[in-house]
């Protein structure tokens, strides 16, 4: 079964989770989870290289980054984030996704409502991920959206749009819950939430969130399943003092 039809069929029988790669160890590590996608988002702009928002990430970057986790993960499907201003047209969309398939992606995800383009893509049997509700590429700042009644309208109708041209799968990022609830409840296309509640038929994370990477960064919507943060400092400060006392190297890691 094509991969997207395996990700169709889950709505509503079983939760879908998606989780952001970046690099061949990590996409490696997620394969063997069993996790159903992995995404090649475009928030690396923020947590690989640094930056405040997505709105600087090319899709050189993108191809580099997809390159790699595509050579760590071998069964579960990647999806390529087309980052800013690399679908503005049907063929500049049409071109970096067919890019995106050749660095090793399965489909790609697409900010917002760009029907034309979007048509275009499966019309040329590429898979589709949809995206609606909080867009970082459009949004100065990172906040709720969809709370006042215009808001919450335009992103239901976008959703609806977007199933009625065929995407795979809707991510919907940072909604009330009640709003997530009625697109998952309206549309074919199963829903994959990220601070958007428990009732979308999906949830996706950023992997260096869930890992508590970053001490500084919590909103919300993140659970970290750990603190790879304290983790890492204290076995760099072990390495440290073991390095300022002589007991690293010893016997046992040294060639004789
Ligand atoms: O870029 C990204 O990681 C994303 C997810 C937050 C959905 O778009």
């Amino acid at each position: 079964m094509e991969f997207q039809e395996e990700i169709r069929r889950k709505k509503g029988r079983e939760k879908i989770v998606m989780l952001t790669a970046y690099d061949y160890q990590m996409a490696k590590i997620l394969d063997e989870t069993g996790i159903d996608l992995i995404l090649v988002g475009d928030s690396l702009g923020m947590v690989v290289q640094g930056h405040k928002d997505t709105k600087k990430v090319t899709m050189e970057d993108m191809l580099y980054h997809t390159r790699a986790v595509a050579r760590g993960a071998k069964k579960t499907p990647i999806i390529g984030d087309m980052p800013i201003n690399s679908c503005n047209t049907v063929e500049d969309g049409l071109r970096n996704a067919k890019r995106f398939l050749e660095a090793g992606a399965h489909g790609v995800k697409i900010e917002g409502n760009k029907p034309e383009v979007i048509k275009a893509l499966i019309n040329a049997g590429i898979p589709v991920m949809g995206h609606v509700g909080m867009l970082p590429q459009l949004s100065e700042t990172y906040r709720v959206k969809g709370k006042n009644p215009e808001e919450a309208e335009k992103i239901f109708q976008d959703a609806l749009e977007l199933d009625k041209l065929g995407v795979f799968s809707i991510v919907i990022e940072c909604v009330p819950e009640s709003l997530a609830k009625s697109i998952t409840e309206k549309v074919k296309a199963p829903t994959i939430g990220i601070g958007a509640g428990k009732h979308c038929d999906g949830q996706v994370l950023v992997i260096n969130d869930l890992l508590g990477l970053d001490e500084s960064f919590k909103p919300k919507f993140v659970k970290r399943y750990a603190n790879l943060n304290s983790v890492i400092k204290d076995a760099v400060s072990k390495f440290v003092e073991e390095v300022h006392t002589g007991r690293y190297p010893d016997k046992e890691h040294t060639y004789h």
